[in-house]
């Protein structure tokens, strides 16, 4: 049946590519204010394409910022398994300045790739689902029910979206989650992901004195902030790459070395994406783990910005009053945002000297994840990479975030199964992002194979 599926993909391959181009050309940042209409114009454009594509029902849904796009297909009738879907359609922003070749709204292709911001983070992934969806209703329906679920605000921590999901549990209502988001570590060679780290955002405040000063009336006797700041930052890690914080660890669940050896098996393609996409002149952290298991199953603390006084041209010989940055976590199993929030804040205390004030905000939350990688509706998923790419997907921890995988677990509690397609080193929330399209194809490919899988392993 889904044969039909996979020829008219090939059929429609140009129209699928000028239609992804489309989405890409709407620039839905959902981080800027500025940029909410775009982001409804995304939403709205999805939507009608979804009616084409023929689901029965297609909803905006009101997240209280920018909407959910929900589209159902329940042709597959009660017995056959019904699939929820999930991707997002927002962005990271994107300037010329930050060193892009062309115009990040304006899709170019070059050498079998799109360059776009949310090429590959994450309108590929989303455009990708739709078109499978597209390809089965279109040749004789879907072996399974499919809702999509296309979220706006997942590049801003899906603030609302803890609530929808509580609140609409019975529309949610499916057999298996399919979240499509990320990316894999190899063009070659393809992996499956089984878990994904939270992450905790917040901003540190640094204040000396009432408001800027002239640095030679009184420096030497005020404690410069910027360099409090770098004095408090420089007690975050011991000189070993782990995190200083009292009880920063306590929590964290050590893999078995059952999953140690199933986690090495995938690193040699981590290190050599790496060596490529990071290109650091040596890798740095926690010597008693391997890449994989750092990225993957370690916790860390970033310093993401630094801000304060003046570093614009010429010269201004200030003392400043207050300094700034911003810090995040990623957190591991069974890590929590609010309670390593709340560790950080009281050492940041502990070690502010009496000379500035120092205030710790938190900004932004998602809670780590893995998935049970037994569950038939995962082992479908293996079977379809290895029917398309011919290769045993690798299982691997992502060290990225998806803040709405774990509401969906709890308020769902149904497998779940994390599907990407593209290339880790297309440049996510860089300049000169990217999406290679052989890829993108074999991703829909891919849910073509997946929906008659989990077909013949789960019923409705
Ligand atoms: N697509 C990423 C998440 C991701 C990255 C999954 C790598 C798997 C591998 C997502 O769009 C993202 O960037 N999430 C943010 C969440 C944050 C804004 C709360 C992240 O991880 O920084
Ligand atoms: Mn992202």
């Amino acid at each position: 049946m889904s044969a039909a599926a996979r020829n008219y993909i090939q059929i429609h391959a140009e129209r699928f590519k000028e239609q992804f181009k489309e989405l890409l050309s709407i620039p839905s940042v959902s981080t800027l204010e500025s940029h909410r209409a775009d982001c409804e114009r995304a939403a709205i454009w999805l939507a009608e394409d979804m009616r084409r594509a023929g689901f029965h029902k297609v909803d905006l849904l009101d997240v209280g910022w920018h909407p959910i796009v929900f589209g159902e297909w329940m042709g597959a009738g009660p017995n056959a398994p019904t699939v929820l879907v999930y991707g997002h359609y927002d962005v990271q922003p994107a300037e010329m300045a930050d060193g892009w070749h062309t115009d990040p709204f304006q899709p170019v292709e070059r050498d079998g790739k799109i360059y776009a911001r949310g090429a590959i983070d994450s309108k590929s992934n989303v455009m990708a689902q739709l078109k499978a969806a597209e390809a089965l209703i279109q040749t004789g329906g879907a072996p399974v029910n499919i809702k999509l679920m296309f979220e706006g605000d997942e590049e801003s921590a899906s603030g609302n979206m803890s609530a929808f999901v509580k609140a609409n549990r019975e529309r949610l209502n499916c057999d298996v989650v399919a979240i499509c988001d990320g990316s894999m570590a190899d063009r070659e060679q393809p992996d499956l992901a089984y878990g994904l780290r939270g992450v905790v955002c917040m901003e540190l405040e640094v204040h000396g004195p009432k408001q800027d000063l002239h640095s030679g009336h009184y420096g030497g006797t005020v404690h410069n902030p910027i360099q409090a700041l770098a004095e408090i930052i420089a007690q975050l890690h011991h000189p070993d790459g782990s995190v200083a914080v009292p009880g920063f660890y306590d929590e964290v669940r050590t893999p078995d070395e059952t999953e140690r050896e199933q986690l090495r098996r995938a690193l040699p393609w981590i290190e050599a994406e790496w060596r490529e996409v990071a290109a650091a002149p040596q890798q740095w952290g926690e010597a008693a783990y391997n890449l994989h298991e750092r990225i993957g199953t370690r916790p860390t603390l970033e310093i993401n910005g630094i801000a304060g006084g003046f570093a614009g041209d010429g010269f201004k010989t200030v003392l400043p009053g207050k300094a700034r940055a911003k810090i995040s976590c990623r957190l591991v199993p069974d890590q929590n945002s609010q309670r390593t929030y709340e560790r950080l804040r009281d050492y940041i205390q502990k070690i502010t000297p009496p000379t500035v004030k120092a205030e710790l905000r938190l900004i932004e939350t998602g809670e780590p994840a893995v998935i049970d990688t037994n569950a038939p509706a995962v082992q479908a998923a293996v079977r379809a990479y290895e029917t398309v790419w011919g290769k045993t997907p690798f299982f691997v921890r992502e060290g990225g975030s998806i803040p709405v995988v774990v509401d969906l677990q709890r308020e769902l509690g149904k497998p779940m199964v994390l599907f990407s397609f593209g290339y880790k080193g297309c440049a996510a929330h860089g300049p000169n992002e990217h999406v290679y399209l052989d890829m993108w194809y074999k991703g829909m490919t891919i849910m073509t194979h997946y929906y008659e899988e989990l077909k013949q392993r789960i019923t409705g």
